[in-house]
């Protein structure tokens, strides 16, 4: 089975790369400025999701050189900071694109595929900051909240063909973007979520490979929270 797994070389994109082709998916990774070690069963393919042509491009490519993906997974993910007031529009934009639109557009391109063969797998990586104000987020929790959305609507024009489309909203993992945040503020954040940890990302990878499976296929239009308790 062909998994198109986007933000592949990103902390949490790793981990579900190594878990995918650990239980014998070909994973068609996308990176923009990262890169992977060379695997079996990993094709890798560079595209700047912020570009409409280039997420074309990337899906022409992946169907001519691996095969049309069964599962989607847009974890691919932009977070800017600042107070929404102070953000510029092409910010927003770019969040934007990368985030949400992204999403659109390459399920939309995968989902003719998945409809003739009656089979296939979304899922969306969003985020519990869709569900909770923080501060300096305005356009990622937006995004992650149109996520929500998209995969509600697209989850019931699919379920009749056996194509299940869901999110998973990751609380705070102990992986990729989190090391962006000052040590200090990262104290404050584990002493907000109930289980008092970070996640961890291998267990997330576990969570998303189980919507992956045929005893997953009865579950679709749901956000799944992985949070620790912090919210949900
Ligand atoms: N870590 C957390 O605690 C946490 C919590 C909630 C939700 N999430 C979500 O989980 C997902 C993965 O996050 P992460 O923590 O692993 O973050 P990360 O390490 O910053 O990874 C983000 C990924 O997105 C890719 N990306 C960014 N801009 C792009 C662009 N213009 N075009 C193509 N790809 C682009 C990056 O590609 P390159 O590296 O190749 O440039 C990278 O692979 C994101 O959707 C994030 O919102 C993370």
């Amino acid at each position: 089975m062909i998994v198109l797994l986007t933000g592949a070389s990103g902390g949490i994109g790793q981990i579900l790369t190594d878990f995918l082709l650990n239980k014998g998916y070909t994973v068609a990774a996308q990176v923009h400025k990262g890169s992977l070690p060379k695997r079996e069963r990993l094709h890798v393919f560079s595209a700047n999701l912020d570009n409409a042509g280039e997420r074309e491009q990337l899906v022409k490519d992946i169907q001519r050189s691996v095969g049309n993906p069964e599962v989607f997974i847009h974890n691919a993910g932009v977070n800017i900071n600042a107070m929404s007031w102070k953000y510029s529009l092409e910010d927003w934009n770019r969040v934007m694109e990368v985030n949400v639109n992204a999403a659109f557009h390459i399920s939309s391109l995968l989902i003719p595929a998945m409809r003739e063969k009656k089979f296939g797998r979304i899922v969306y990586v969003s985020s519990v900051v869709a569900f909770q104000g923080v501060v300096g987020t305005a356009p990622y929790a937006a995004s992650k909240a149109a996520l929500l959305g998209l995969m509600r609507a697209q989850s019931a024009e699919l379920a009749g063909k056996n194509i299940t489309v869901n999110a998973v909203a990751p609380g705070y993992l102990n992986a990729g973007m989190i090391h962006q945040v000052p040590e200090e503020l990262q104290l404050q954040i584990q002493q907000k979520i109930p289980m008092g940890y970070f996640g961890n990302p291998e267990e997330m990878a576990a969570f998303i490979g189980f919507l992956l499976l045929d005893d997953a296929r009865y579950i679709t239009g749901q956000t799944l929270h992985f949070n620790g308790g912090l919210f949900g």
